[in-house]
Order: C-alpha cells, then structure tokens, then sequence
C-alpha cells in the first residue's frame, strides 16, 4: 500500500517503464486513475538519456483496453484523444504505435475481432496496466463476466456512464451507450497485471474483490486466478 495517489503514480510509472524496456506490448488503460500514472511516466521519460529514449520511442508498442463506441474521429472524449493528451504528446510517441480499438468502425463487431486478433498476432500483452470500475469492471467487461470472454462489442451499464459522465458534461445519457473491450481472456493471458485503485470512493469495491472468491457479479474477481498480478492502492482505498 502507498500513502496517496502521487505515491501509487511513482511506484506504477517505474514498472511502466520496466516494462517498456521488455519490449513485449504494454497493455494500457484510460481513467481518472491513470492520469498521475501517466505524468509521473512522462517526467520519468524525459530523464532517460536521449539514446534511451529514442530507443524505446523507436520500438513502442501499446495495446489500450478499449474505446467507445459510435464517438468520431478525433473527438476529445474518446480514449483515442485520452491517450494523445496524457502519454503520445508528453512522451512524443508516434500515434500510429498506440494501437486501440477504432469506436469509429462502421461494424463495431467486426472492429472487436479485427482488434482482438491483432493482439494475438502481437504475441498477447507484457505487462497490463488495469483501473477499477466501480462496479467490479475491468477495461469495460461488465457483470456480469466470465473469465473467457473475449475482446467484443457490448452493451455499458447504467452504472458505468453514471460513473464516467464527468467527461461528459456531467450526463450519464451524454456517454456512449456502447464500447469495445478487450476481454478477460485477453487481459488474464498477460505475462503481469497491475491494478491500481485509487481514492475512498474505490475502497467498498476493492474491499469486495479482496474478500470474495472469483465470480461473474465482480468481473475484477477472477484477476485472483492469475500467478502474476499486484494490485497497488493508496491508503484511502485500502480497506
Ligand atoms: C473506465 C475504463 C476502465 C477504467 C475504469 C476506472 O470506465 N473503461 O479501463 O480503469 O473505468 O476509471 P477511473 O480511473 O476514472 O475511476
């Protein structure tokens, strides 16, 4: 456990950056959660030697979580724009090596499977960075979730556009109805998983997933079955 946010942001954005220098894909998330993680990740960056980082910027490769759906290109509230703002531009990465989902996709279905693939076709994840919904969800895999589900288009709860309208003008029915999402499948197939929580809101919710055995109501639960995953909380979340 660390002592806050900024604490949390340190310790994650050095395994970041160990992870990084693996050279397998970064599994990367959006969120509330992540920003401090990204900028500690940045001021991390721009104290590597420049050899160092040309090297790594060179080879960069990162596989978001999931995006919404139906938003267009381009649009500030998509994770797309997300991942622009808090780590291409601070790192100066090229766009093109941040892979996510394209929520613009005429088929978001077929969008789904193509990404699903195209992960596969990587070699899977390194090292996966995951946030906490409030009600249990990881990427965007609602309850209820088993653990072999796999990257898909599907339907978000009431409760996760009430818990991310804030970049939406503060109104639930404001946020896309629909997202894709890596699936469990893809997230538990990850060499190392890294949970960060965040916040006394987050504290009921990681006090549940600690507490109970693996289940479909609490879709983080089955993170439990995977031999390599740390969860990193501050004291406001822990219970
Ligand atoms: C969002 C994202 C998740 C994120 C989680 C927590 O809906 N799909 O990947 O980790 O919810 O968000 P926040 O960090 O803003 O609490």
């Amino acid at each position: 456990m660390e002592a806050d946010a900024a604490a949390v942001a340190a310790v994650v954005a050095e395994r970041l950056l160990q992870g990084c220098r693996s050279g397998r894909p970064l599994g990367l998330a959006t969120g509330r959660t992540m920003e401090p993680v990204y900028r500690a990740l940045a001021q991390r960056w721009a104290a590597l030697p420049a050899l160092e980082r040309a090297v790594l910027g060179e080879r960069w490769c990162s596989v978001n979580l999931d995006e919404y759906v139906g938003l267009p290109a381009g649009d500030p509230r998509s994770f797309r724009a997300f991942m622009m703002r808090h780590l291409a531009r601070p790192l100066g990465l090229n766009p093109a090596r941040l892979l996510l989902p394209d929520g613009a996709a005429a088929d978001p279905r077929a969008e789904a499977s193509r990404y699903g693939a195209h992960v596969a076709a990587l070699g899977g994840i390194g090292l996966q960075l995951l946030g906490l919904g409030l009600n249990g969800h990881v990427g965007f895999n609602e309850p209820p979730c088993g653990p072999d589900s796999r990257c898909r288009a599907l339907a978000l709860s009431a409760a996760t556009r009430a818990q991310n309208a804030e970049a939406f003008g503060g109104d639930p029915a404001a946020v896309p109805a629909e997202a894709i999402t890596l699936g469990l499948a893809e997230i538990l197939a990850a060499e190392r998983i890294l949970l960060v929580v965040t916040g006394a809101r987050k504290a009921a919710i990681l006090q549940r997933l600690l507490e109970q055995p693996p289940s479909q109501a609490l879709p983080a639960s089955w993170l439990q079955r995977h031999p390599a995953v740390c969860v990193i909380a501050d004291r406001a979340a822990a219970p």
